[in-house]
């Protein structure tokens, strides 16, 4: 029998601040860089330290909350109370965490007004531009850069746990022909966790390791098993010998020759592409991630939670949602009718416009621009991009958009260039699931690690009815 213990550290070493004899076992030591680092990217934080004093307009009580890296705790606010004893004090009121931090976080750093993206403090633009896939899966986990002797160990693994097992095909076919790739892909990661029992043990450091090296080299390979299902085509096992994107494509394109070369320019193309997707901090899907592993769930069903949410049109969805969007308008000339039914509320949203965070412009867009002009290089223009170049000139110069600080997300160009290398539309969000792998995963960690973590919990502000007496409306039973 696998264990299934998922004991978290003894409640005594969970409090925020350990005193400097607690010992910190092997199986839940903190991650390589402290999350309680400043939220500001690695400056000094002015907001740091003071209080907010605050005097409650009910009672005239004051009260003098402390404030650390711009923040206040929540938790604090429950002190403000009034006289009344069914008075459990105060709580904030923040639908979609507008401005809520759930956690601190070690890992990605953005400032949304200057159009800035960190991973561990290196910009995206130079990670793009020079790093692997799988150098910036380890620097997310890790804290820091691999040594060569670190990378080529985790190359090692990665490529030596691609195989699935063999009933992993028996459940693959039994999805209908068209079923969304999306759907396969979720159903079975959470589906891993039966293959792997001891997943559980989420504060053994092995098991973690090892779960999260599955997770990174299993999801191409069931990703291109989704593809190759609804196409009709057998499946084509991982071959060792190539690099982690070469061989997805392989997966994704091989037919009868012995051995797969992938066209470089796409190859290069799509890793550009994964490490444009690895991590965004609290998005939607990490938030889920994060809230569903709280629970001590294994990795695999944790992660699960991450591929449903970002299936999603507002997350990860809205690429192939752009396309859909692009084919319906049809043809430049619809262009500005397009825009005035988005602005007049009658027509849809302008998909892959907008973010949550950047309100200035999102960097990955810029790069995202660069990397379709090389693709269509070798491939041509893409016939839509007319269409989206129109959509974003107008899109850039009307205030609706520009009032609203609406601009092109990650999400606008990333469908051209996927369906310039045949990738069918469904498709799309599957390759961004695969990207955004290293982030779930090193956020799943971070959370597990961090001492001032429970099972997430929100509050609610109760609006329905008072205690009424049960009177059955029905005749029979
Ligand atoms: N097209 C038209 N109007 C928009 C758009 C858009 N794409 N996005 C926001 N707006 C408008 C809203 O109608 C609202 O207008 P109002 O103030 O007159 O009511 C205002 O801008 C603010 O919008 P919110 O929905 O409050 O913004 P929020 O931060 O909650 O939403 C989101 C962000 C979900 C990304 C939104 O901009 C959107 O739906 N964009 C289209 C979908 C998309 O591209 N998603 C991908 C995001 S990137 C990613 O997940 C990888």
């Amino acid at each position: 029998m696998p264990k299934t213990g998922t004991k978290a550290p003894p409640a005594a070493s969970r409090k925020a601040s350990p005193s400097k004899s607690d010992k910190t076992s092997k199986s839940d030591k903190k991650p390589a860089a402290p999350v309680t680092s400043p939220p500001s990217g690695g400056s000094a934080n002015n907001g740091s330290g003071g209080t907010l004093d605050v005097v409650d307009g009910r009672t005239r009580k004051e009260y003098s909350i402390p404030v650390a890296d711009c923040a206040i705790r929540a938790t604090e606010l429950k002190k403000i109370k009034t006289d009344n004893p069914d008075d459990t004090g105060l709580v904030s009121y923040d639908p979609a965490f507008l401005n809520t931090a759930s956690c601190k976080s070690a890992i990605t750093y953005i400032d949304g007004d200057k159009g800035i993206l960190r991973y561990r403090g290196y910009p995206i633009e130079q990670l793009a531009e020079n790093a692997t896939f799988l150098e910036v899966a380890w620097l997310l986990r890790h804290g820091e850069l691999p040594t060569q002797q670190e990378y080529e160990q985790f190359v090692h693994d990665i490529t030596f746990h691609t195989y699935v097992h063999e009933n992993f095909r028996k459940f693959l076919e039994g999805f209908r022909y068209d079923a969304h790739p999306m759907a396969m892909l979720n159903s079975s990661i959470a589906g891993l966790a039966s293959f792997y029992p001891s997943a559980r043990n989420i504060f053994d450091e092995t098991e973690r390791n090892i779960s999260i090296v599955r997770l990174l080299a299993k999801t191409p390979t069931i990703a291109a098993f989704s593809y190759r299902h609804v196409k009709g085509l057998p499946f084509v096992y991982p071959d060792n010998r190539l690099s982690y994107v070469e061989n997805f494509l392989s997966m994704i394109a091989r037919m009868s020759e012995s051995k797969y070369e992938a066209n470089p320019v796409f190859a290069r193309a799509l890793e550009i592409l994964f490490i444009l997707h690895a991590d965004h901090e609290q998005n939607c899907s990490a938030n889920a991630v994060r809230a569903v592993g709280s629970s001590h769930v294994d990795p695999f069903s944790a992660v699960s939670a991450g591929v449903a949410a970002l299936f999603g049109p507002l997350h990860g969805g809205a690429n192939e949602q752009v396309l859909r969007m692009i084919t319906e308008i049809g043809n430049v000339k619809n262009v500005p009718k397009f825009i005035e039914g988005v602005k007049t509320g009658t027509g849809g949203r302008l998909m892959g416009f907008g973010h949550r965070v950047y309100k200035s412009y999102d960097p990955r867009a810029k790069i995202v621009k660069r990397l379709a002009d090389e693709v269509f290089k070798v491939v041509g223009v893409d016939k839509d991009l007319e269409i989206a170049l129109e959509l974003e000139r107008i899109a850039l110069s009307d205030d609706y958009f520009v009032s609203r600080k609406l601009y092109p997300n990650v999400d606008f160009y990333t469908g051209l260039i996927y369906r310039s290398m045949a990738f069918p539309t469904d498709f799309f969000t599957v390759l961004f699931a695969i990207g955004r792998m290293p982030g779930w995963l090193a956020q799943w960690e971070e959370m597990l690690l961090d001492r001032e973590q429970k099972i997430a919990r929100p509050r609610q502000i109760y609006i329905g009815p008072k205690e009424r007496q049960y009177r059955s409306k029905l005749s029979a039973k």
